[in-house]
């Protein structure tokens, strides 16, 4: 009774069995199959993510990229943060993703970093909206600013830092970085001053809010992430009492020239005047500047002061450069022909950022699919560029792994720890050097950075030796990072110029 039920159903199905295999043989045939790049998906939700995501040495690849290039090429596909990627290493493409901004691909942070840093904050926006901020952004770091405005307070805040450095006291130097970069944007942005009570307890929030932003972000009671996000909102608060302050004040002085002036002189006051942004998107704003302005030029002046005593050699010629440009001086202060006669202190910048890589990759998706090098990347995928991955590319640079700033020079006069001459590529630089991402958001604070790197370098070559006083490392977490905080003893220079 059963068996004959069974065999009876089954003929009576076979004809749609039959039709479903055949159309899905079909589908297939007229569906052109997408060439994915290589890899694989790893672990369901959590894919390769805990792999990508291992704390390696900053100078290197890390594991994890090394296996994975070495195993599909530069260009595979994995499963990350919960979606499904195209991870490149691969200098052309990188620079496709970068130029075809808003085209083809957009900028996609995972949302706990909109949580955090808020929906209005530069790193999340798109389109007409990030192209308003970011013109607030470019404006206030504008070239004119630079030369008149920033220059000087830049001086100002690495004097305030190095003089308060102290013979045989082991410091960190990362926070020495870190207390520099803050105080400046804390200026810039909202004309506080160090060591006042109200920047110092900024300050403290702020670091209790940067580990939220690093960490993983689970909204539970006690993680740090939790904890960030209340901290997001007192520095807000805090940051709104003195919108309202400077509003009263505005009102108060009312017109005039010289007060106009004044109002423009940090990037609370211009927004307030010229912009129509709302309050909450200033806040944004603001937070988001003091985040992107503070955290990575730190850990670049920190790699430098890293980089730096482990190649005598680069400190000797710095340290050439900068007496040469001293000893010229009329004025006390530096101004912005001395800034363009440090030309081995740009070898050492470029090459600190090439070899440190602060920021290590992007994040963004495909808004349609695209094609690149025979590979198919589907729309809706998220992509990441590893900008770091070019730069420690030794068939780019050669000895990828050394600190050889006069790679930078055009002709070659040495290295440091290796025998071999370095190289000067002259179409290098455009093509594959991007610390600074590129195309349409590129770092708005990429030449602020620089100078403050430089004008550090100068004040920190001239007056002091260092050394480690204990081993320390970068490690990218992937944000970068001394575990130690770069422990450092000084010697100041008998004779200060
Ligand atoms: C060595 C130091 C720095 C490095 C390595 C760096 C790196 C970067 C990178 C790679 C991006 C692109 C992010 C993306 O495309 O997704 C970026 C964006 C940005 N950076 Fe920097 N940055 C540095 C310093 C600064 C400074 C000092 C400021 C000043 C406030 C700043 C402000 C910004 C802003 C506003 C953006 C967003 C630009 C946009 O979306 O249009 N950065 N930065
Ligand atoms: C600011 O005002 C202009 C018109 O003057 C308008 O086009 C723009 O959308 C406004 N922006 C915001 C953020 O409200
Ligand atoms: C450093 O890199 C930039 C590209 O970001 C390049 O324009 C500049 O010429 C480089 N500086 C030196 C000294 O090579």
């Amino acid at each position: 009774m059963c068996e004959t039920g069974d065999t009876f159903l089954l003929l009576l199905l076979l004809p749609s069995v039959l039709s479903l295999v055949l159309f899905l043989i079909l589908l297939r045939r007229t569906r052109p199959r997408l060439n994915l790049p290589p890899g694989k998906s790893g672990w369901p939700f959590l894919g390769e993510t805990i792999g990508y995501l291992k704390p390696y040495s900053a100078t290197s690849l890390g594991d994890f990229m090394q296996h994975h290039v070495s195993r599909y090429g530069k260009i595979y596909r994995s499963n990350l943060f919960g979606e499904r990627t195209i991870v490149s290493a691969d200098a052309g493409l990188n620079r496709f993703i970068l130029q075809n901004e808003g085209k083809l691909f957009e900028c996609s942070y995972p949302r706990s970093i909109g949580g955090i840093l808020g929906k209005w904050s530069m790193l999340v926006l798109v389109g007409d909206m990030h192209r308003d901020m970011r013109s607030i952004s470019l404006n206030f770091m504008s070239h004119a600013r630079l030369r008149t405005h920033l220059m000087k307070e830049v001086e100002r805040h690495t004097l305030f830092v190095l003089d308060s450095w102290e013979e045989d006291t082991v410091f960190s130097a990362q926070d020495e970085a870190k207390k520099f970069t803050f105080n400046l944007m804390a200026k810039h942005i909202m004309s506080m001053d160090p060591g006042e009570e109200e920047t110092e307890q900024l300050k403290k929030e702020y670091v209790t809010f940067m580990k939220g932003v690093v960490s993983a972000p689970l909204n539970l009671p006690g993680t740090a992430y939790r904890k960030a996000l209340q901290s997001r909102s007192t520095i807000l608060k805090f940051i709104e009492g003195k919108m309202e302050e400077r509003k009263g004040k505005m009102e108060e002085e009312g017109g005039g020239e010289e007060k106009e002036q004044r109002m423009d002189d940090d990037l609370m006051g211009w927004v307030l005047k010229h912009s129509n942004l709302s309050t909450e998107q200033i806040l944004d704003l603001i937070l988001s500047l003091l985040f992107a302005g503070h955290e990575t030029s730190s850990v670049a002046i920190a790699l430098s002061i890293f980089f730096l005593q482990a190649c005598p050699k680069a400190v000797q010629q710095l340290r050439e450069e900068h007496i040469e440009i001293k000893k010229k001086k009329e004025k006390l202060e530096l101004d912005w022909d001395d800034y363009k006669k440090m030309e081995f202190t740009q070898c050492v910048i470029n090459e600190t950022l090439r070899l440190g890589n602060v920021v290590r990759f992007l994040h963004r998706k495909a808004l349609k699919d695209v094609r690149y090098k025979g590979y198919d990347i589907p729309s809706g995928w998220k992509v990441l560029p590893v900008i770091s991955a070019v730069h420690l590319d030794p068939s780019v640079y050669d000895q990828s792994h050394l600190f050889n700033p006069w790679r930078w020079q055009q002709q070659n006069s040495g290295t440091c720890g290796s025998s071999s001459a370095g190289c000067g590529y002259s179409s290098m630089w455009s093509n594959n050097f991007m610390p600074f991402g590129g195309g349409p958001r590129l770092c708005a604070g990429s030449e602020l950075a620089k100078l403050e790197m430089a004008v550090f370098i100068h004040h920190l070559v001239l007056n002091f030796h260092w050394e480690l006083a204990e081993d320390d490392n970068a490690f990218a977490f992937p944000f970068v990072d001394f575990p130690k905080g770069l422990p450092i003893r000084v010697r100041r220079y008998p004779n200060p110029l």
